[in-house]
């Protein structure tokens, strides 16, 4: 049970690594979703540490909602939030300790960074008797070696890794839980090489369409990030780790949409560079295309091995459409369980979150 009965109220200790896109929409969700938690959990989420790289803020007892809104207003100016701090797993561990000192024995620490390395964090809270709720899907798609725990942990939680808050996490635990794991999992899984796909088919450039997307905000800074097919690789890991398959980024074979010899230029000699791929490009495209397919960047993984790269798909298949995952289980075999609908942006992948702190405060963290 953690912290006391406030009024009719379980008091649910949540301290928010990473105020981003993600984190601080998950911060507004809890301000404004106060009367659903109470209604439909009878818990109230204090949120009672919040960092970022520069700066961390503590309230042992919750922050008041008024001082989380005016956080998030500091840091859309461009300001840390709270007192400055180094961002080190370490200090972040420390911070936590304090938090159990002032006698939060469990609480939920969600990770909303894309940090690499936060591996010892994660383990420390956890040994604490904290919950996680990860956004971030690095320590997921790490070695088996230290990911095992989390994907075997009753207090692990992190629907809006795969599906950006679609419900494919509850739906693989559920077919796992019933006997029925996934012998064939198979999606699109990154709505940038998505939105490429569809550039392509419509005629425009590859190298247009990565400037495109790039403006729009829909890559990463650097879109190589993007390209090489590495968060795809992270994303069909985590699902065939849920299958029950032990396995390591070298099972997955990717297709690379940019050369390892563009590797080293900087981003805007590499957007320059990309224009030798439009013919080539294009042609992929083609090539689905008067095969009465649709070109589109798919991952699979079957039998503890992945594959993630384009392919002509055929016009009936669900991936034809963006943004489905498939599942072929033993029930689900001549049709397969496929989830599908807008699976992006940082309010969906908030809500992911959202629902994963309510699933911890209705079975875990009470
Ligand atoms: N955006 C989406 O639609 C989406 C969808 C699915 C999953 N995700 C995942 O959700 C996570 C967050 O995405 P985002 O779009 O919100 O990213 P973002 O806007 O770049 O925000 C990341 C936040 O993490 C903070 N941070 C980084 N390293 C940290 C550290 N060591 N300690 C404390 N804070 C640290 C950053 O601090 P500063 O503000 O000081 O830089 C920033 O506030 C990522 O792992 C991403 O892959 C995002």
């Amino acid at each position: 049970m953690i912290g006391s009965q406030r009024g009719a109220l379980c008091p649910v200790p949540v301290f928010v690594l990473g105020v981003g896109g993600v984190g601080a929409a998950l911060v507004r969700q809890i301000v404004e979703g106060r009367g659903s938690a109470a209604a439909r959990a009878g818990c109230r989420f204090e949120v009672v540490g919040l960092a970022d790289r520069r700066g961390a803020l503590l309230a042992p007892d919750g922050l008041a909602d008024a001082d989380l809104l005016a956080q998030l207003a500091a840091k859309q100016r461009g300001e840390p939030v709270g007192v400055p701090w180094d961002g080190t797993p370490g200090a972040a561990i420390a911070r936590v300790g304090e938090l159990v000192g002032c006698g939060h024995r469990q609480g939920i620490l969600v990770d909303t960074t894309a940090a690499a390395g936060l591996e010892p964090l994660l383990d420390r809270a956890l040994d604490l008797g904290w919950a996680l709720a990860l956004a971030n899907k690095k320590a997921l798609a790490g070695p088996w070696a230290t990911a095992r725990r989390y994907f075997h942990h009753p207090r692990v939680r992190h629907e809006s890794t795969v599906g950006g808050g679609q419900p494919v996490i509850a739906t693989m635990r559920t077919l796992v839980d019933t006997g029925d794991p996934p012998r064939e999992v198979s999606g699109e899984l990154s709505g940038t090489l998505g939105f490429l796909c569809n550039r392509l088919e419509e005629g425009v450039a590859f190298s247009s369409a990565v400037r495109e997307a790039a403006a729009r905000g829909f890559t990463e800074p650097d879109p190589r990030e993007d390209l090489g097919g590495r968060d795809v690789v992270r994303k069909l890991l985590i699902l065939g780790r849920l299958a029950g398959w032990e396995m390591e980024e070298g099972d997955v074979e990717v297709e690379r949409l940019v050369p390892p010899a563009l590797d080293a230029l900087p981003v805007r000699e590499f957007l320059e560079a990309l224009v030798d791929l439009d013919g080539p490009m294009a042609a992929r495209a083609a090539g689905a295309r008067n095969a009465g397919a649709r070109l589109r960047y798919v991952a699979r993984a079957a039998a503890g091995r992945g594959r993630a790269g384009l392919e002509a798909v055929p016009v009936a298949s669900p991936l034809a459409g963006l943004k489905h995952v498939a599942l072929r289980t033993a029930r689900y075999d001549d049709e397969p369980l496929v989830i599908g609908g807008k699976g992006a942006g940082v309010e969906m992948t908030a809500a992911g979150v959202l629902a994963d702190l309510f699933s911890l405060a209705r079975e875990v963290v009470r």
